[in-house]
């Protein structure tokens, strides 16, 4: 991003942080914390509000300035002193500047009596990068959405219910660009009814922008020296812009129980969110354990295809790398994932002036350009060509990945379980096995890859299967060199239990999934391709195609590359209720979308379910539980499922 930066700190002889841009301060230098117990906890009432959560209840706070995360931290210390013990914190943030990890960890280290907190931020603190990213803490207790980037881009992409903010940032005088009526009007558009605000200033025109945008303000006993500053409530006529196919359906009713049709990486992803969410989860497999199916390979890759042009595709898989990239943290290095980087080479013109467009739009951490000397370095193998690096990136187990995600007190993975028909009676979708009744619930997932076309309620949506292989090639002593995931068109990585993984070969129309040889042929051609260096020394030459081991599986895929995630309605409903767009796609005719009731899918995930799908899991939760999404607004709707009616419908097609 050539306007991306990390905050550019100075530390005074206290060892406080300043912002050398700002010219100012990150918290009081009295006390930040007890600065920030006075002004955003106190002033938001949130000891009480915390205490008088219900069970199972939620309270959403939204900042301005994530900074330290200092806030953020007292917050979620308070809630935890003080909530019951199943309530939920979620906190948004925007930040323009984020700290570096060395950085975090620094302003941090002074609030011992935060250590606990600051340590699991700190952990989780990997691959923030601009847009949305999702943090999980405490179980999922407590949930961070961060939002990378100004407040004036980042608060508009935003779809959530805020019910307490803290209007931070630092002083009016010092940072007048962001502190604008247009902030305040986001302020208002965003806050739930009778939500709250603390600011620590007291200017005239922060209050008299405010008090325009609807929150009714006392100036109240400032921090420390501070006089003043502004407290208040919301107090303005709410406010919901989202097309009726787009808005999110009534709750369902009935018990906090669903059904997961699938446990590859959507299915044991969307049963993960709902269940650290207090949901009770049935996950039916028809194989006998998780990630039998596609979701089975011994190595995926955190292959992180982008536009420069910041398409939806790209920030899903943005804030998808983030999401997935902090799950890792917490499964086992060199066994589960290897955060060795990933190499994509620059292997011919084209391919060049794209990874030129790329460095330019991507910060340098997520991504930059290495020549070919620096390469071959980085890589222990001798390249034709340099290429992008992507330096947190790597390669996964997705099997590892499913265990950990499906392994929670509230999932029941019932194998051996092929669902064959779905019905809803009195209120609970039913799943059958002919006679048999496998297991039923309010609501229910469908993430069975495009088999989920056999239901009904979900045979129009346009999911197509694309078959692939990938060759799995014994380590040698000369191929332990390679140090990082290289791709080109295809891909190959370091060793996992002795054995490289390269792939993949792409088949249309086919069905069958026997291994051939034809295709780890193929793999061969694009290891050869890769790295004529790395196939000698894995003796590619020497290896027969006909005797590879390898694994084949359907990617499945959707028409405009992005997945399918969220609810799901009635297509000849739909088609009735929504025609007039037929003939003028400019109307908005204001009829409530015909849901399918507690019907949800998550698919379509093609050849990077190890981006997409986790986040999925969250995107799911959110639509179901009245979240803020964990991705912009713009984002969920090109991934939801009422894309492709509402294109047939405008299309007359
Ligand atoms: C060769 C190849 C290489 C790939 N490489 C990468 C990579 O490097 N990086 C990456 O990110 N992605 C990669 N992918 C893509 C990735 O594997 C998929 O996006 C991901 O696995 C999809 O997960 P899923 O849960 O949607 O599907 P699946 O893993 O197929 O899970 C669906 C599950 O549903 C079950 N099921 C279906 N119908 C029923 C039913 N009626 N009743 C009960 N159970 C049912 C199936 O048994 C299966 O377990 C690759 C894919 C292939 C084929
Ligand atoms: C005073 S600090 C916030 C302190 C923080 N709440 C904490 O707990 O440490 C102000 C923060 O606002 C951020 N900021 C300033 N202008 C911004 C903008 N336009 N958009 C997003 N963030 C901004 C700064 O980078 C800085 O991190």
């Amino acid at each position: 991003m050539p306007d991306f930066q990390h905050a550019q700190l100075d530390w005074d002889e206290h060892g406080q942080p300043l912002s050398r841009g700002f010219g100012d301060v990150y918290f009081s230098r009295a006390s930040g914390l007890e600065e920030t117990r006075h002004v955003f906890l106190a002033h938001n009432a949130l000891p009480l509000r915390f205490a008088a959560l219900p069970a199972g209840g939620r309270l959403t706070v939204g900042e301005t300035g994530f900074g330290t995360g200092l806030n953020f931290l007292c917050a979620w210390q308070l809630f935890e002193r003080t909530a019951p013990t199943d309530a939920r914190l979620h906190f948004v943030s925007v930040e323009k500047f984020p700290l570096t990890r060395a950085d975090l960890r620094q302003a941090l280290a002074l609030w011992p009596e935060l250590a606990a907190y600051a340590g699991a931020l700190l952990e989780q603190y990997v691959a923030v990068h601009p847009g949305f990213q999702r943090f999980v803490f405490a179980e999922g207790r407590v949930v961070l959405t961060l939002l990378v980037g100004d407040v004036l881009e980042r608060l508009p992409e935003l779809d959530a219910r805020i019910d307490a903010w803290f209007l931070d940032g630092f002083a009016p005088a010092k940072n007048p660009q962001m502190w604008t009526p247009e902030l305040f009007a986001e302020l208002a558009r965003l806050s739930a009814p009778d939500a709250t605000l603390a600011t620590f200033t007291s200017a005239g025109f922060v209050r008299r922008g405010l008090q325009e945008a609807g929150f009714v303000l006392q100036r109240v006993k400032g921090f420390g020296q501070k006089r003043e500053m502004l407290a208040g409530r919301f107090e303005g006529a709410p406010q919901d812009t989202a097309s009726p196919w787009f808005a999110r359906p009534p709750h369902p009713a009935g018990a906090r129980e669903a059904l997961v049709i699938g446990a590859g990486l959507a299915g044991c992803a969307a049963a993960a969110s709902l269940a650290r969410r207090g949901w009770q989860v049935t996950i039916l497999e028809r194989r006998d354990g998780v990630a039998e199916e596609t979701s089975g390979n011994p190595q995926g890759v955190l292959y992180l295809k982008l536009s420069a042009h910041g398409t939806a595709l790209s920030r899903l898989i943005v804030a998808g790398f983030g999401f997935t990239r902090r799950l890792l943290q917490r499964l086992e290095p060199g066994r589960d994932w290897a955060p060795c980087g990933v190499l994509q080479l620059a292997f011919d013109a084209k391919e060049t002036a794209r990874q030129a467009e790329l460095a330019a739009a991507f910060p340098a951490d997520l991504l930059h350009r290495l020549n070919r000397e620096q390469a071959e370095a980085l890589a222990g193998v001798a390249l034709d060509s340099g290429g992008l690096f992507y330096p947190e990136a790597g390669w996964v187990h997705p099997p590892a990945l499913c265990a950990q995600l499906a392994e929670h007190p509230n999932i029941r993975l019932l194998t051996h379980r092929e669902v064959l028909a779905l019905h809803r009676e009195s209120g609970r979708w039913c799943a059958r096995a002919g006679e048999t009744l496998l297991a039923r619930a309010p609501v229910a997932v469908l993430a069975g890859g495009a088999e989920i076309a056999r239901f009904p309620e979900a045979a129009g949506l346009p999911l197509k299967r694309i078959r692939g292989q990938i060759s799995r090639l014994p380590a040698t002593a000369a191929s332990q060199d390679l140090k990082t995931v290289l791709c080109a068109e295809g891909y190959v990585a370091p060793p996992r239990a002795g054995e490289h993984t390269l792939g993949a070969s792409f088949r249309f129309d086919y069905d069958e999934l026997a291994l051939t040889a034809e295709e780890h042929a193929e793999n061969l051609q694009l290891l050869r391709e890769i790295s004529t260096d790395l196939a000698g020394s894995l003796q590619a030459d020497r290896l027969d195609p006909a005797e590879l081991a390898g694994r084949a599986g359907f990617r499945c895929t959707s028409p405009d590359y992005l997945p399918l995630v969220g609810p799901l309605a009635d297509a000849a409903a739909f088609a009735e209720t929504y025609a007039v767009l037929g003939k003028d796609a400019r109307q908005v005719p204001q009829r409530p979308c015909p849901w399918l009731e507690g019907l949800y899918v998550s698919s379509g995930h093609g050849s990077r379910g190890l981006l997409s799908a986790p986040l999925s899991g969250e995107l799911l939760a959110a639509w179901l539980d009245d979240e803020p999404l964990p991705v912009p607004r713009t984002v969920a709707e090109a991934c939801h499922p009422n894309r492709f009616a509402l294109r047939r419908l405008i299309r007359g097609g």
